[in-house]
Parts: C-alpha cells; structure tokens; sequence
C-alpha cells in the first residue's frame, strides 16, 4: 500500500481576500503565501492591519471575500498552527502548569508530558523556572513562556505578534534566539514587528502592511536594498507612515 506523506497547512494562500466589519474594510484584497522557509515579518504602521492578517492567517477569522487555502485545502483546524498573541495572557498557575494545560488541550500523551515540558522551557531558555508562577515571571520570561506554549503542540507554523513590544534589548535577543531556534527546527515563523532592526535580523520575507493593504512583499535582502515603493523607501528610511 503506497504511504501518503501527511498532509501540511503549508503553503497558506491568500487569494484577494479581504476582511470588513460593517462598512471598514480592515483587510483589502490581500494576495500572498507563506511558504516553508525562512520566517516572514510583516511590518507596517499601528492599524495597517497585520494583526487581522495574523488572524485570518491562524483561521481565527474567516476573509469576507476572497479565499485563504492551508496546503491547498479550505477551512483546516489550526491542528499545526500555533499564536503568541500580542499580550499573551497566562494562567494564575505555575510555568509548566500553563504548558501542561497547552498539551492537554492539544491531546498530547500525560506520559510524554513531563520531559517535553522540560525539554520546551529548556528551548526558550528557562530550565528551573517550572515551579515558578507563570504571572510572577518578567515580561520577557513571560514572553518566552507563551513561545513555549505554543510550541508544546508541535506547530508547523508559528505566529507571533509583535513578540518582542515593550520589551528592552536584552529581553529582545533572549526572544530573537528562541525565534532563531524555532527557525533551526524548521518551523515557519510569521511574526509582525515595528523594529525595523527586528525585521532586518530575522526575516527572509518581507510584507509590507499599510492601511489594510500590502504594499511590498518580497525578500528582506531585496526590500532594506532596492525598496520598490516609495512607501517602502520612506519605511526603510525611518520616516513616518501615516
Ligand atoms: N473587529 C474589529 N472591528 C472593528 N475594527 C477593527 C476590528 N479589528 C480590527 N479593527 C481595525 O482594523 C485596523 C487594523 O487593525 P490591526 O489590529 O490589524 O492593526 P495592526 O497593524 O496590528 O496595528 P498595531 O500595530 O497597532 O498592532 C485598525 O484600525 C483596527 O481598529
Ligand atoms: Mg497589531
């Protein structure tokens, strides 16, 4: 009997999807993939969208027109999708406690609990916080325990939004090398930023985002040299979009 290779969400399609609320278009006619690779950082000025963008993006929203396909197929549970939201909310328990809660809620094994919870605080850099309060952690830490949760159900693609807002340089690398180790893993990261510097670290792509549209989308190589767009030319240059 022939074996099927196992189906995969990737590549995520958009297809001129758009989403609105009432009258207000928030996403207009939007046409990209996120492809396996090197992550994708969408970047753009407060209310371009890139958040709903995420949104659609998990299948947390439907598009109002349009269509958005997971390796081909509409409407795929977010079995191998995995988001960090903006501010991630954690439960009033212990660290390994809201990563346990992650496993159960993805089916995993009770038995294969324990070592992959280690082996997931071991991979965002906090091995011996377990019994910590999850609440009680740094805003950093807890930046990176919300990037464990969401790996503890073993995505094939990752979402983060704005993972790295508020947070100072140094909070910034620990979460950059997680980022890098997700990367390393072969996990495909689509992350939004406002830090150009961010963008210019980790992205392969580039997608550029202003008001509900995307103006650039291309390699980050291509993008921060030959910006096509002058809206893209003013971002690189570190003028203000409005
Ligand atoms: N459910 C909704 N109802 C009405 N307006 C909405 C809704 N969701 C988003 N918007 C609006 O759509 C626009 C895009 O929002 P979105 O959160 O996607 O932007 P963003 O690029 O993530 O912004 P930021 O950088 O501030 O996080 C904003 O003007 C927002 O107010
Ligand atoms: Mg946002």
């Amino acid at each position: 009997m022939a074996v099927r290779a196992p189906s995969s969400d990737l590549p995520i399609a958009l297809e001129n999807a758009s989403v609105s609320v009432g009258a207000l278009t928030i996403l207009d006619r939007i046409s990209l993939a996120f492809s396996p690779g090197t992550p994708t950082v969408l970047i753009g000025p407060n209310g371009s969208g890139k958040t709903t963008l995420i949104r659609l993006a998990m299948g947390l929203i439907e598009p109002t027109s349009g269509r958005i396909t997971f390796g081909g197929r509409e409407r795929v549970p977010p079995l191998r999708r995995a988001i960090v939201f903006q501010r991630p909310a954690m439960l009033r328990r212990s660290a390994a406690a809201n990563i346990a809660y992650a496993m159960a809620a993805a089916g995993i094994d009770r038995a294969r609990r324990p070592g992959r919870i280690e082996e997931l605080l071991a991979l965002v850099g906090l091995t011996g916080f377990g019994e910590r309060p999850a609440r009680r952690l740094s805003g950093g830490e807890q930046q990176r325990l919300a990037l464990a949760r969401a790996l503890a159900r073993d995505p094939e693609v990752l979402f983060l939004d704005e993972p790295t807002a508020s947070l100072d340089p140094a909070a910034t690398k620990a979460v950059e090398d997680v980022v890098q180790a997700v990367v390393a893993r072969g996990i495909k990261v689509v992350m939004s930023t406002h830090d150009l510097g961010e963008a210019r670290r980790l992205a392969g792509d580039i997608v550029l985002m202003h008001r509900g549209r995307v103006i650039e989308s291309t390699t980050a190589a291509e993008f921060f040299s030959t910006p096509k767009t002058q809206e893209a030319r003013r971002f690189v240059a570190g003028e203000l979009l409005v």
